[in-house]
């Protein structure tokens, strides 16, 4: 897949449709400026009925439930919405219970769509909810993070954090539309705009090496979210992703290249105990080590790492990793729930717009980890340049 530069002359002023293809399950990602006053026109060409249940949060309600709803009323939807806390605290057996709960009271039937508009967290809980009741109901994700936007609304996953864990619980469960209005991103605090940027350089380095040249080229526009380069980004990260997905639902080898940089990310947020880093900053640092590691091993040159941690670093991302023993992140990556046959498995970038998927053996790892780790460079030749955090 390659991203002509040319085209960041087009904005998302005419909708652009990028089409998730799952056989029966396949469905539209629909990107268009302004979207979000056009709810109603878009659900009724899925004909479901004259009802529609949105679940939001307190944060995004105050912003943008008035002119969804209004949508969905001039198109004859009876509309109900349901609102859970801002944060990962509404991913719970808690909320869900009470969504069902609203769901059952009010005699949700069938055919009525539930909308998920919010980031990554109403998302996930919304869609475990619609999978769920009543054996599973239309589900519409309407994504306003850019986290949500190019990542977590595409592909089906849904879930809740368990007590020991994030997302223990879920399913898989394909959305019946994905309705992504970039301009909701323009209300975005700096901080979550950013942790989404994180997966939009992850395709960059996955798949595309043209979409990476762009955003060296233009990071400073992107950053502003100039609307033509934000209509580009959004729809390079969500063709990737949607192809991705479309070869591979339930996580083979080709969904798995989607985990660059969250082997280690993972690791960072569960040492850190889900506290210092968002996940894309988490993510960033990852990426930056398992571009550093691939070069370790000898499957990249020198040049992979140094580009792609320019690049984080321009993006006003974290790249160094912090200081922590090598042994406790091992233990925290060995706990994922990814983890195949004992073996720790990286998404090793071999060129950018590249990647090999490769068991790592712990000793290799311990080498590796011990001489990335502030205050102990210098002592391998690849890791010469990296800075501290
Ligand atoms: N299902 C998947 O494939 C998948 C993929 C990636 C992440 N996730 C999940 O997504 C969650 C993270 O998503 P997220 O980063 O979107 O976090 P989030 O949903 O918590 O949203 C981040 C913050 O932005 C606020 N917000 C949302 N839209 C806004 C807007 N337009 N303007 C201003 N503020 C707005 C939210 O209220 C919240 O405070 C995690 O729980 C993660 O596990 C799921
Ligand atoms: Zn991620």
């Amino acid at each position: 897949m390659t991203t002509r530069l040319s085209s960041i002359s087009n904005s998302t002023a005419q909708p652009i449709r990028i089409p998730v293809n799952l056989g029966a399950r396949s469905y539209d990602i629909i990107l268009q400026n302004g979207l979000l006053d056009r709810l109603g026109q878009q659900l009724s060409a899925l004909r479901l009925g004259n009802r529609a249940v949105i679940i939001t949060n307190s944060i995004v309600k105050r912003l943008y439930a008035r002119r969804a709803v209004q949508s969905l009323k001039a198109h004859g939807f009876a509309v109900t919405v349901l609102v859970v806390p801002d944060g990962e605290q509404a991913k719970s057996m808690r909320w869900l219970n009470l969504i069902l709960d609203a769901l059952v009271e009010s005699r949700c039937e069938r055919g009525t769509p539930l909308i998920a508009l919010g980031g990554g967290v109403v998302g996930d809980i919304a869609g475990f909810a619609a999978s769920v009741y009543l054996r599973g109901i239309h589900f519409i994700q309407v994504p306003t993070t850019l986290v949500a936007q190019v990542d977590a609304s595409i592909g089906g996953k849904t879930g809740i954090n368990h007590r020991l864990g994030k997302n223990l619980i879920g399913t898989f469960y394909q959305p019946r539309m994905v309705l992504i209005d970039p301009v909701a991103l323009m209300t975005l605090p700096d901080r979550e705009y950013g942790a989404g940027l994180a997966e939009v350089i992850k395709y960059g380095v996955i798949e595309d090496a043209g979409f990476f040249e762009f955003l060296e080229a233009h990071m400073p526009r992107v950053l502003k979210r100039e609307p033509a380069s934000l209509g580009l980004i959004l729809r390079t990260s969500c063709a990737i992703k949607a192809a991705t997905v479309s070869a591979d639902e339930r996580e083979g080898d080709r969904r798995r290249i989607l985990n660059f940089g969250h082997t280690l990310g993972h690791a960072l947020e569960t040492v850190t105990g889900y506290r210092r880093y968002q996940h894309g900053e988490a993510v960033a640092i990852g990426m930056v080590a398992a571009a550093r590691l691939a070069s370790h091993l000898g499957v990249a040159d020198n040049s992979v790492p140094e580009r792609i941690k320019d690049l984080v670093a321009r993006a006003a991302l974290p790249s160094e990793m912090p200081r922590y023993p090598a042994a406790s992140l091992i233990s925290a990556m060995r706990q994922d729930k990814k983890v195949q046959e004992q073996q720790i498995h990286f998404v090793l970038p071999t060129a950018i717009g590249k990647v090999t998927i490769a068991p790592v053996q712990d000793s290799d790892l311990r080498e590796f980890l011990k001489h990335s780790l502030p205050g102990r460079r210098g002592r391998h030749a690849s890791h010469r340049s990296a800075r501290g955090a």
